[in-house]
């Protein structure tokens, strides 16, 4: 039988999987399944489901094109609680009312619990067990009043027949509703949100009430993998394109343990866009697992397809292209017969639609779901190994396997390596400032920043935007401070999507020229990348920091200034959770001044050009920044 579970219906934004993590914390499975797959009857009726969750969601139920379900739900038998939209959409569909509203709640507020459902389970009131019958379980060791998140515009009026009303705040008398006969549960509140105080006891109450066993973990799920992975894979052999980054890593050495080195292959391809080193690195730390890995080395390939290109969009469709051609060679190449099967490191927020930037699901489809790949899956021959698992659990995973523990906690790495990481121009320009601005004596002119002469991708709403960073005039060093300062320029001055602030420089006096350089990726300035992020890396890890942001990038621009050099670096550290949105990684300042010096002194650049210029710090969240410049 299959591990039980939850099942969250994921009626949108990014609810469903706060809600999966903090349920599979809590040691239960959660799995996520859209409101409309038509397989949702057949699988809630499965005894390993034990209950089901309807998250929250930006629409309103009255929308014409609001997320619905199957009403078979309903009948199941199964304890159900829904949560913001999903209080709504019970009352809404089993015959109560819903009223839209025209405020709004959002923020934190103040649960009051009714008498009748706390009865028992008050904390002040759990040596008295006469009235057990009447407390409500989910409210079980929750207090009589605490703070809890609110998000929602429509409001329920009247609950449907057999609910009770079981707690209000003072904007919304109908927070809270039971159905005991049923077994049904609803809150109008967020208890997913840290905010909520006691958001995760609630939870716990409820996979209480579903009977479940909390026997989930790492070590669980390895067990059971490995027998289930061991029948599918039967006596097949199983290869895979290895990144080196901590996915694919952890697949590798999971197969190597389930099946043996000699039947696992791994193919790592070398495009010339990696990380200082990082090929040998890969190679020695899976070696030292005794994996059998091959690398592919086509640097050379890459790196002629991609010159005279500048766009980045062009950029990454032709190292997209390059790696299927990569990958395409090899199944030919290799005549992979059916005594093979090919696996991925596709982890579980890559498969399922997350209501995150188009792109970020483009990114995601793009490699695991190639049509060379596809026609694989179609055929049967794919297996993914960690789909169930979160990038957190991918990691506890790894280390349970015996991985190193700095390869497991590597910052996540782009497929398109490098690539996304050297900006390129196909024109030149030499500006001269006559207004004398100077963004290192940090006198203010005019605009309160100097526009850069080059575009970088940000993400504003929906949509990817391509425009000019600026560089901030200021000289505030607090990076919570800069933070909120880039935000109010990006949001006033609509020709900049990024703010940077000068951290070091490699030239005398106030910036009175910027000048843009024609230019591609080519190998000189993927070493000049490559060693500045050595060097970032290495002065992160001697801090003790490198684990404290979730990502660093560090770019390169074809930008100089009063004539000195021809390229400038950028630093780009975040904290994320999911890559979906990020805030400027909270760095001590001096560590960062101290990178760009050593930057500046280290030069970098290989003999005879690419001096750099000056070295900044990107100060811009996500939005309306993105994570990569590309
Ligand atoms: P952005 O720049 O969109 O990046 O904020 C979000 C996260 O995705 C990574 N990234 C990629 N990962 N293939 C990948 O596997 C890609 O093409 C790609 N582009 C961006 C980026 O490093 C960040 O973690």
């Amino acid at each position: 039988m299959e591990h039980e579970r939850i099942i969250i219906l994921d009626f949108g934004g990014q609810y469903a999987h706060l809600i999966a993590s903090r349920i599979r914390r809590l040691g239960v499975l959660a799995e996520i399944m859209m409101p409309d797959d038509p397989e949702i009857p057949a699988k809630i009726s499965r005894p390993e489901v034990k209950g089901l969750i309807l998250s929250g969601g930006p629409q309103s139920v009255f929308a014409e094109d609001s997320p619905k379900t199957d009403p078979a739900i309903f009948s199941a038998e199964k304890p159900i609680l829904g949560i913001c939209y999903g209080h709504q959409y019970l009352a809404h569909n089993l015959g109560g009312k819903v009223a839209p509203g025209t405020t709004g709640e959002f923020g934190a507020s103040k649960l009051k619990i009714s008498p009748s459902a706390k009865a028992s389970s008050f904390v002040e009131t759990t040596e008295d067990k006469s009235d057990d019958r009447r407390g409500c379980p989910l409210f079980k060791d929750v207090p009589a009043e605490s703070i809890v998140w609110m998000n929602h515009v429509d409001a329920v009026q009247d609950f449907a027949p057999g609910f009770e009303n079981i707690g209000e705040t003072p904007h919304c008398a109908t927070a809270a509703a039971w159905n005991p006969a049923k077994n049904f549960y609803s809150v109008q509140f967020h208890l997913e949100v840290s905010h909520t105080k006691f958001g995760n006891r609630i939870l716990k109450n409820f996979l209480e009430i579903c009977g479940c066993s909390f026997d989930w973990n790492m070590q669980k799920f390895l067990d059971e993998q490995k027998q289930k992975l061991r029948e599918k894979i039967g006596d097949k052999n199983v290869f895979l394109f290895v990144s080196g980054g901590v996915d694919s890593t952890v697949t590798f050495a999971f197969l190597n343990e389930i099946i043996g080195p000699e039947r696992v292959k791994g193919l790592f391809v070398d495009t010339g866009l990696l990380r200082e080193n990082e090929v040998e690195q890969v190679e020695k730390s899976l070696r030292a697992i005794g994996a059998d890995l091959t690398t592919l080395r086509e640097a050379e390939t890459f790196l002629q397809n991609l010159a005279g290109k500048t766009d980045p969009e062009e950029k990454r469709k032709i190292i997209g292209h390059t790696f299927l051609d990569v990958q395409q060679d090899f199944f030919s190449r290799e005549k992979l017969d059916e005594k093979w099967l090919l696996a991925q490191g596709t982890i579980y927020p890559d498969t399922i639609e997350t209501g995150g930037t188009k792109n970020a699901d483009k990114i995601k489809t793009h490699h695991n779901r190639a049509p060379e790949v596809q026609k694989l899956i179609d055929q049967g021959l794919v297996i993914e190994p960690i789909a169930e698992l979160y990038k957190d659990e991918v990691r506890v995973l790894g280390e349970l396997l015996g991985l190193p523990h700095e390869l497991v906690w590597r910052h996540p790495f782009p497929g398109p390596g490098l690539g996304v990481r050297i900006l390129c121009s196909d024109t030149e320009s030499r500006e001269i400032l006559y207004d004398e601005v100077d963004a290192f004596t940090l006198q203010t002119k005019k605009k309160p920043y100097i526009k850069l002469p080059i575009k970088s991708v940000g993400v504003q709403g929906d949509f990817r935007t391509y425009k000019h960073p600026g560089i901030l005039q200021t000289n505030e060093t607090d990076i919570e401070e800069l933070e909120k300062l880039a935000t109010k320029l990006i949001n006033h001055y609509s020709e900049i999507n990024r703010c940077i602030v000068p951290l070091g420089k490699n030239f005398a006096g106030k910036i009175r020229e910027i000048s843009l350089h024609k230019t591609d990726i080519n190998p000189d300035r993927v070493k000049i990348l490559q060693r500045a992020d050595a060097i970032v890396t290495k002065l992160l890890r001697e801090a003790g920091e490198y684990e404290t942001v979730w990502q660093f990038p560090v770019v390169l621009m074809p930008v100089s200034f009063n004539g000195e050099g021809t390229e400038s670096i950028i630093l780009r550290p975040v904290d994320s959770i999911d890559a979906m949105s990020a805030s400027v990684g909270k760095l001590p300042f001096e560590l960062l001044k101290k990178m760009a010096q050593e930057i500046l002194k280290s030069r970098c650049a290989p003999q005879g050009g690419g001096e750099i210029s000056a070295v900044f710090l990107d100060c811009t969240s996500k939005p309306p920044g993105t994570i990569e410049w590309e």
